[in-house]
């Protein structure tokens, strides 16, 4: 049944105090501030501001170690800065062994349902231990050591999960690659990570259709020496080849003695990398970014305990994939460490229907959801009617995160999904941050678009090209200015492009590569990447990713790829493509080049369109200008030529 539109709510009748701030806020209700775990938040603020290293150590305090650190923050080297020096630990030790000992050992850690609805299982954190000693036993049987590279390619079934927090148990460090993408992107990282072992599925399911997960990764080992076994999650039941020797059926291992319900957490220290995860940069290939056991550890568990006010009753659903950051930090380790309940949900927003995803959050009565923009976006053109079928009563909180949220998307999931009593936490980091870094808490007063102000002992700014600050509302790069420590470490195996990428063009201070404004109130506004990197339906893929997987086709000469605005994805990949001599252009050639991409790279990356060129503008020391590209496309002004080669 059709509802009339609300009206979205007007701000609240203001105090002096909240007078103060400009433009259209939203500020939190009584009932809100009186939930809040934390209510003041200045308070904090200044804390942290006054005293780093104190903030982080309490709030380290708060977790378990087997032996305490020396050093909170060392410095001495930077920019490859060192939090809990000394110190040792497991993030498994405390993402699941710390509960055994208390009333959470019974309590639910992870709920999951199948995208067909017709399965549910769930784990408490006792079982949930047992499932990750098993995983973490048949590792260790093949040949996997502290340290050693192991490469996880798998749908959003629970055994992700399981297989990413065996690897960290074990210490041998996890590359997960997201099960969106295909054959070039999941070879390039086996091949970088020098992966021992990779962990997949037979297939996985996606909107009713079945993805050859194990096919896939056949066809990405056959040029990745390194891989000494293969082990294969059975979901779908589809047929597959099975190579002897390297490979094995994970159910096969599990009844055999090498299986055990009982295994130790291995010890670390602080420092020791807990996984890579690749994310794709300005230029080249895709960088692996190194977090670690302890830091990252401290990082999660604070953000998410104080960011979506974590409570003891929640049901907790992070729709992220777990291939991504998103996924690491906050279905995984965050909030395991705060002995939180996660629900996953392995298929997509509207498939069989757009009312999926209430469906779900009425049937496990979620009470904090968090998600992407663009799932808003998708989900707000099939109309009200859908969530109003469904009972979202359980929600009290809101989170979005991946790229900018538009105004319009913002008040519908206020006040359609959230009915005008859930705040939106808007939460702006990288999967180099590892964790929130500018993001409200549930009392900070909100304004649509804005994360509002960094987190406790962050201090961002906006600086010019030569790194002095601008004037309030002005646009320039945003950059942060103090250390954290779920920050990355390095990025494996190139500690120099580490330095050149993000501290080498404002010294001392990290470069995110987003351009931002702060306004008068000194909250934060996110306008975009200033380098090639394009947002697609939240998702971060590199211009030269997809040049690369374009160029791989024989009548490809040149090509050029740039993220242009799109409705629902916030931007799409439009590419110019220069033909070889002897080929023609053609609609037929141009949706060829497309499915190309999507064959090699994955859907995600499947170009919007592609526009056949004579000539691709360059610089006179022959960079493409995709700036120019991307001006033309969007009739804006051409700004500064001087460069461009005659
Ligand atoms: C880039 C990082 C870690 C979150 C998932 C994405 C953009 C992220 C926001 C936000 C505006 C955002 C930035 C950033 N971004 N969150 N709340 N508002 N923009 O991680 O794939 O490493 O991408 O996503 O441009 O640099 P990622």
């Amino acid at each position: 049944m059709a509802t009339k539109k609300k009206k979205t709510s007007k701000p609240k009748k203001t105090s002096p105090k909240r007078a103060k701030l400009h433009g259209e806020v939203f500020f939190p209700s009584k009932e809100v501030i009186a939930q809040a775990n934390l209510k003041d938040w200045d308070a904090t603020a200044k804390r942290a501001g006054k005293d780093l290293e104190g903030f982080w150590a309490d709030e380290a305090s708060e977790l378990e170690w087997a032996k305490p650190w020396t050093m909170v923050l060392d410095d001495s080297k930077q920019p490859f800065f060192k939090w809990f020096t000394g110190a040792q630990v497991n993030i498994v030790h405390n993402c699941i062994d710390r509960h055994l000992k208390t009333y959470r050992k019974n309590k639910l850690a992870l709920v999951w349902e199948s995208e067909d609805g017709k399965e549910e299982r769930s784990f408490s954190y006792f079982k949930l231990n047992r499932e990750v000693s098993l995983m973490a036993s048949i590792i260790k049987s093949l040949g996997v050591e502290k340290g050693d590279r192991v490469t996880i390619y798998m749908g959003r079934v629970p055994e992700i999960i399981f297989a990413m927090l065996a690897c960290a148990k074990i210490g041998a460090i996890h590359s997960v690659v997201f099960g969106g993408f295909s054959v070039d992107a999941l070879q390039g990282r086996i091949a970088d990570s020098a992966s021992k072992l990779v962990i997949t599925c037979d297939g996985s399911y996606q909107n009713g259709k079945l993805i050859e997960l194990k096919r896939i990764a056949d066809e990405a080992v056959a040029k990745c020496p390194s891989v000494e076994n293969m082990l294969v999650v059975r979901r779908t039941g589809q047929v597959v080849t099975m190579q002897p020797e390297r490979d094995h059926w994970y159910h096969e291992l599990l009844e055999s003695p090498v299986a055990k319900e009982r295994f130790p957490t291995e010890v670390m220290d602080a420092e020791d990398p807990l996984f890579i995860l690749y994310t794709s940069g300005s230029t080249g290939k895709p960088k692996a970014i190194v977090h670690t056991h302890g830091g990252y550890m401290v990082g999660t568990y604070t953000t998410l305990k104080y960011v979506f006010d974590l409570k003891d009753d929640d049901r907790w659903w992070c729709a992220a994939d777990p291939g991504w950051i998103t996924g690491h930090s906050y279905i995984v380790y965050g909030p395991l460490l705060n002995g939180a309940t996660s629900f996953l949900y392995e298929g997509g927003p509207a498939f069989p229907n757009p009312g999926r995803w209430w469906q779900l959050i009425e049937r496990y009565a979620i009470t904090v959801l968090y998600t992407a923009p663009t799932a808003i976006r998708g989900l707000m053109r099939f109309g009200e009617d859908w969530p109003n079928q469904y009972d979202l009563s359980s929600l009290r909180l809101l989170g979005s995160v991946g790229e900018p949220i538009n105004p319009e998307a913002w008040k519908w999931y206020y006040t359609v999904i959230g009915k005008e009593r859930c705040p939106i936490m808007d939460t702006w980091w990288q999967t180099e941050t590892g964790m929130f870094m500018i993001t409200p808490t549930p009392v900070v007063p909100l304004k649509p678009g804005s994360g509002t102000r960094p987190f406790f002992g962050q201090e961002a700014e906006i600086v010019d090209e030569q790194g002095k600050p601008v004037k309030d509302n002005e646009e320039g790069y945003l950059v942060l200015k103090k250390p954290w420590p779920a920050m990355l470490r390095t990025i494996y195996g190139d500690p120099d492009r580490y330095v050149q990428q993000y501290w080498s063009k404002f010294p001392g201070k990290y470069m995110t590569g987003d351009s931002a404004r702060r306004d008068e109130d000194g909250y934060f506004w996110i306008i975009g990447r200033v380098d090639d990197v394009i947002k697609v339906s939240g998702h971060r893929l590199g211009t030269a990713e997809v040049e690369s997987a374009l160029i791989t086709h024989p009548a490809v000469a040149e090509s050029a790829a740039i993220g242009l605005p799109h409705e629902l994805k916030g931007q799409a990949i439009y590419c110019f493509v220069l033909l070889k001599p002897g080929q023609t252009a053609s609609a037929e050639l141009a949706e060829e080049l497309r499915q190309h991409v999507a064959k090699h790279m994955g859907a995600i990356a499947r170009p919007e369109e592609v526009r056949f060129v004579d000539k691709l503008p360059k610089t006179r020391s022959g960079k493409i200008m995709r700036r120019l590209l991307k001006a033309r496309a969007q009739g804006l002004p051409e700004g500064d030529l001087s460069t461009l080669e005659e």
